[in-house]
């Protein structure tokens, strides 16, 4: 959680780091705030509580002048959401500032030892901590900043991505990474700093992504000095940022989880694309290609990864074991880490991760590294953390995803597992050819389909309209329809903050169909074909107890037509998620909800 960016040369920094801490406000939006030196060697601090907008407000007749400076917006783990405990902190001399995304873990026993030195302290946070604890080291060693801040690291247990800037030195930032992601933008004359590459994108395609324990000096006229806390050097591997301008803006949507919705069609494209090949009828996954063998051979595939993405992994697993017949477990990261689960070098782990930053995940990775499993990556970002941890795996190519709740990323994650079910059993033989071919058919035609449901959604709008004052929902599917109905839940609960559940819709028998009233309405995916009779039974034994039906049909459906309140029609095929995703839009946004940024989520959770 926490975006923080920075700022190091010719220009204004207080516009730059304005925006980029907008583009970065995905990851926490509680507090933010702005550090910056002016040609006085004066060192301005502006914080507020709330959003961006809320500190632009209380900076507006403030002196933001400054051509270095740094900047963060928060998601509070240690003290409340004020504006004592938001970023950037400044240590007791007032000569250091200091940003900040992770956790001290040992933050009090840093502070009890800093308060008998004599050291004061203002907020709640374990940052003020380690801003004090480098000025103490930097004191006492009598050395340079760079130096302080790499001894202090070493005292220090957790995860950071932190910048440091001081009075005196201009032309100098110092920051370092552990466990939360850091790239640095090379301009011409001057550098950029920041959580991930959406504020550098439009300002330079030379970036860095700095390693785990590495500590670097970033001085204008000099190349990086990069350390590890080791103190070995390192050099820096400048790579060329891909992104650009348009796949972080809203291109005329009012919400990013609008027109991320609408980028469906075409990021199944770019996942699919040099990957499935339906003139040969193949698919190839490159990324992975060295440890099919071991795929093949697993004595189980173990999918590891939290939310929207654990709920990819379910559809992943219907999927492998129904085409491939590979056994596959999926697992909660969080859960994984902690439940001592039994993994061995016959395993094949993968961690899937729209971020590649989620804290458990890369916990859950590291374990299974331990226990000597082949551990692999299906993750949309690249460079990230996970994308790195991994020994090789699969870019899902959904371009940024920037509303808090996941959408297209979900449908790229979903891609990729039907083209890794297809792969496994291509190399397995446990699917005719005929019957392969025209899976890998319908593959390529899904993104026209998809297509094909968005434009036909609009009265998705009446249904929301409908429903919007409910208290209760419920998702109901089978098969691999299932894990879309979870999904379809949890965008309804993250957005809208309507309570709603989703079921395996023979389940509802089992507990769920004690809510059901005129006032309950029931979700159904009534697409699949082999068990569609069954929801058909489903559909009559809520309609008894007069729930209300939406349901999510084929075209050609005639049973559930009839029987439903509302209908959503697809095409026959399996594009099913954008209504689901429609319906929890429009709810939300007439419920006067924030849709990008729902309360107390946050997009990329880098802490446990
Ligand atoms: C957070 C986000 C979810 C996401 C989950 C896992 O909770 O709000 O949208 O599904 O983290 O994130 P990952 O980046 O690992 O897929």
């Amino acid at each position: 959680m926490c975006g923080i960016v920075a700022y190091i040369g010719q220009q204004e920094a207080y516009p730059i780091l304005i925006e980029g801490l907008k583009r970065l406000e995905y990851r926490g939006y509680d507090s933010a705030g702005v550090a910056l030196l002016n040609e006085n060697n004066e060192l301005n601090v502006y914080k507020a509580k709330g959003k961006v907008s809320d500190l632009e407000a209380f900076a507006s007749s403030k002196d933001v002048s400054g051509h270095i400076g740094i900047a963060h917006t928060r998601w509070a783990t240690h003290g409340e959401p004020n504006q004592v405990n938001a970023h950037p902190h400044v240590s007791q001399s007032g000569n250091i500032a200091l940003i900040h995304n992770g956790i001290i873990e040992n933050y009090l026993s840093i502070r009890k030892e800093l308060e008998k030195r004599g050291f004061t302290f203002k907020s709640s946070t374990d940052t003020e901590v380690l801003t004090n604890l480098i000025e103490d080291v930097q004191q006492s060693e009598h050395v340079d900043l760079f130096e302080a801040v790499r001894i202090a690291l070493n005292h220090v247990v957790g995860a950071y991505a932190i910048v440091v800037l001081e009075k005196g030195h201009p032309d100098q930032l110092i920051a370092a990474r552990k466990g939360s992601p850091m790239v640095i933008g090379i301009g011409d004359g001057e550098y950029f700093i920041a959580s991930d590459a959406t504020p550098i994108v439009g300002r330079t395609q030379k970036v860095v992504y700095l390693e785990d324990e590495q500590v670097v000096k970033i001085k204008l006229g000099e190349e990086l000095h990069i350390k590890t806390i080791q103190d070995v050097e390192a050099m820096p591997y400048v790579q060329e940022l891909k992104m650009n301008l348009d796949s972080i803006e809203k291109a005329g949507f009012d919400h990013f989880m609008m027109k991320e919705i609408y980028e469906q069609p075409t990021i199944v494209r770019d996942t699919m694309r040099g990957r499935l090949n339906p003139e040969a009828n193949t698919v190839r996954l490159g990324g992975i290609q060295q440890y099919e063998k071991q795929l093949l051979y697993a004595d189980n595939i173990v999918f590891v990864a939290c939310g929207t993405s654990w709920h990819a992994c379910l559809v992943g697993s219907y999927l492998i074991e129904n085409l491939a017949k590979i056994p596959v477990k999926v697992e909660y990261a969080s859960e994984f880490r902690y439940r001592n689960p039994v993994i061995t070098p016959h395993d094949v782990v993968i961690a899937v991760s729209q971020s590649g930053e989620t804290a458990d995940t890369l916990a859950a990775i590291q374990l299974a590294k331990e226990k000597g499993a082949v551990v692999l990556g299906i993750c949309n970002v690249i460079g990230s953390s996970i994308s790195r941890a991994t020994d090789a795996g699969i870019y899902t190519h959904a371009g940024p995803e920037i509303g808090v709740a996941s959408t297209k990323a979900f449908t790229s994650q979903v891609t990729v597992m039907v083209m890794l079910a297809l792969r496994l059993a291509e190399l397995k033989g446990s699917m005719k050819d005929e019957e392969r071919a025209a899976f890998i058919q319908e593959l390529d035609r899904i993104p026209e389909k998809m297509q094909w449901t968005l434009d036909h959604s609009g009265h998705v709008k009446d249904i929301a309209e409908k429903y919007k004052d409910v208290r209760n929902m419920l998702y109901l599917g089978r098969l691999q329809n299932y894990p879309v109905a979870l999904e379809g839940a949890l965008k309804l609960k993250e957005i809208s903050y309507i309570h709603a559940e989703g079921y395996p819709a023979a389940e509802m028998k089992h507990g769920p169909i004690a809510l059901i009233d005129k006032d309950m309405p029931v979700v159904f995916i009534a697409t699949n074909h082999s068990t569609y009779e069954k929801v058909i039974s489903n559909i009559q034994e809520v309609k008894a107890r007069n729930g209300k039906i939406i349901a999510i049909i084929s075209q050609k459906d005639v049973l559930a037509r009839k029987m439903a309140d509302y209908v959503i029609e697809i095409p026959e095929t399996e594009c099913l998620y954008s209504p689901l995703l429609a319906l929890a839009y429009h709810i939300a946004v007439m419920r006067g909800c924030n849709v990008d940024q729902p309360r107390n989520l946050a997009k990329s959770v880098t802490v446990e």
